[in-house]
């Protein structure tokens, strides 16, 4: 089996109020359990930011799901990566919702302060990654 961890960001086409926030995540960690797939949805300012990570296979077709979903748009792959563990094993489908900023410096960003910048800077410098990923492990979670 093939562990891989899969980062992307995209843009919501709607308003996201709190209750169609939470309509994506129960029926993500639904689905997400029953096909061991573990990770982590951001969302700030309009933008998701979702690592996925799981067996390869499983990652992949899950993805091309979700890329067509509606809900969103401009789906971009920060990165792609086979990996030996995962991240957020502990998690079907963890939420946080950081400011632009706090974002930013956890990409060790200082002076950067839209979430467009800094997933910017996360694709093309992906060694800024695993910080980001770290904060984000630690970082309150919402319900
Ligand atoms: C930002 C975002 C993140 C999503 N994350 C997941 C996810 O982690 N797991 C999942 O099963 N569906 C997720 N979805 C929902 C899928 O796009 C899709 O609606 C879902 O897999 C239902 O597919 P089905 O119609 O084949 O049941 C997400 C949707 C959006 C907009």
């Amino acid at each position: 089996m093939v562990l891989c961890q899969l980062i992307y960001s995209s843009v919501a086409t709607e308003i996201m109020p709190k209750s169609k926030l939470y309509k994506i995540l129960v029926q993500a960690r639904s689905a997400n359990a029953l096909r061991d797939v573990t990770g982590l949805l951001v969302f700030v300012d309009s933008v998701f930011l979702q690592i996925l990570e799981g067996e390869r296979e499983v990652v992949t077709a899950l993805m091309k799901k979700i890329e067509t979903d509606p809900r969103h748009t401009g789906v971009k792959i920060i990165s792609d990566s086979d990996v030996s563990a995962r991240t957020f094993a502990a998690w079907s489908m963890a939420y946080v919702s950081p400011s632009a900023k706090e974002l930013a410096t956890w990409a060790g960003l200082r002076n950067t302060t839209t979430v467009e910048a800094t997933l910017g800077m996360l694709q093309s410098e992906p060694g800024r990654v695993p910080a980001v990923l770290s904060s984000l492990l630690t970082a309150p979670q919402q319900e």
